[in-house]
């Protein structure tokens, strides 16, 4: 927008501000492109191999093995592990379709678990709730930039020998006390989709691990089952993060804590003003940890009119999400196997969420103008 431009009651709030994001970063988008198309590294290569590194100390752990996507993450993440088909993955049935994906591209079932019926994230007692002998592993996915609350989840796992993953697909920089999303579990799969906190200019992700031998088969599994050149050890995949998008990646990372600091004042901001509103509910966030709001979600008992209001108003939102897990045609034949207990809470979740705009990039007088216009709710 430029500077000369006074906003007006009728400017619309976008969902995302990518094309503010980028005008600001097109010097260091440039110069990266450059840099590859220069050097000809499209696929894998050193800038795969530089922003492996950058990320993996970012998020303080040993290996980042950078991917095609959030779902390749972990789908080769669970197959490094030795998870696949005959096993069953903890998965909270209030999140994105992808998560369950993930699980079910790498061979094994998802089985639904509920969530915390204020944070809307799994923990260890709704998973242990959905426990079998075929268990193999548990996705906790750290929705909305919250982290899910670790110590029990590990506790449970450590128990029953079970395969710790973080789906930090929403939670780039969120931490929990002085440990990172990415560090949390036994290994961690990241989302470089270009709306995420950290976004690629087009698809990427990414497997964050402090095990050794995790990283080198997750490195086999996406290339391939490629050890060395011509030596190809497992049924692997094609599904390598691209030099470009490694290139965008390394140019974004060292903004990556502003942006987050710019969400956190946004959400201050929300909570602050939304406070008096009976009628919606914030999400709360756990003392001592740390939340990136990758979105920022209301709970409204009637979401479907506040939505359309706001869009009357040119304020766009969205739903993140619904139905909930178990509900989508597309796991109709997984049965009820996979959703053996009550998601009430989840389902309670996918009637009433609303995500208002959320991003680094909007300003103050946007976040004000959403919020003159939820009341009433
Ligand atoms: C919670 C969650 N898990 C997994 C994914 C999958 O990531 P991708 O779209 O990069 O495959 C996403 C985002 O899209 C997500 O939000």
């Amino acid at each position: 927008m430029s500077p000369q431009r006074i906003a007006t009651a009728i400017d619309p709030v976008p969902f995302v501000t990518l094309d503010r994001q980028h005008e600001r970063l097109m010097p260091e988008l440039r110069e990266a492109f450059e840099r590859v198309v220069g050097s000809s590294g499209f696929i894998l290569g050193a800038e795969v191999e530089a922003f492996e590194a950058d990320f993996a100390a970012y998020c303080g752990v040993a290996h980042c093995v950078g991917v095609a996507s959030g779902t390749a993450a972990i789908a080769i993440a669970l197959g490094a592990a030795g998870v696949g088909p005959g096993d069953e993955v903890i998965v909270p049935a209030h999140t994105f379709i992808a998560s369950a994906l993930g699980v079910i591209h790498a061979g094994a079932t998802p089985v639904f678990a509920d969530v915390d019926a204020q944070s809307g994230l799994l923990h260890g007692g709704s998973a242990a709730e959905v426990l079998t002998a075929r268990t193999a592993a548990i996705l906790a996915v750290h929705l909305y930039g919250q982290v899910c609350e670790m110590r029990e989840i590990r506790d449970l796992a450590a128990r029953h020998g079970l395969f710790v993953l973080e789906d930090a697909a929403q939670a780039h920089g969120a931490s929990d006390g002085d440990r990172r999303a990415g560090a949390l579990g036994d290994g961690a799969a990241f989302s470089f989709y270009p709306s995420k906190n950290l976004g690629a200019l087009g698809d990427g992700g990414a497997i964050c691990t402090d095990d050794d031998a995790l990283a080198a088969r997750a490195r086999e599994l996406r290339h391939l089952g490629q050890r060395r050149k011509g030596e190809h050890v497992s049924i692997g995949a094609n599904e390598r993060l691209d030099g470009l998008q490694a290139a965008f990646l390394r140019a974004k990372l060292p903004h990556l804590d502003t942006y987050n600091q710019a969400r956190r004042a946004h959400a201050a901001t929300y909570d602050r003003l939304i406070e008096p509103l009976t009628s919606l509910r914030v999400l709360p966030v756990r003392p001592g940890s740390r939340c990136v709001y990758h979105l920022y979600p209301v709970r409204c008992g009637n979401r479907d009119a506040l939505a359309t209001r706001l869009d009357s108003e040119g304020i766009a939102t969205g739903i993140h999400y619904s139905p909930a897990m178990h509900r989508h045609p597309a796991f109709e034949t997984l049965g009820k196997a996979s959703h053996p207990v009550s998601l009430a809470n989840a389902d309670a979740w996918a009637a009433e969420v609303l995500s208002l705009p959320m991003a680094a990039e909007l300003t103050v007088d946007e976040i004000e103008r959403v919020v003159a216009h939820l009341s009433p709710a």
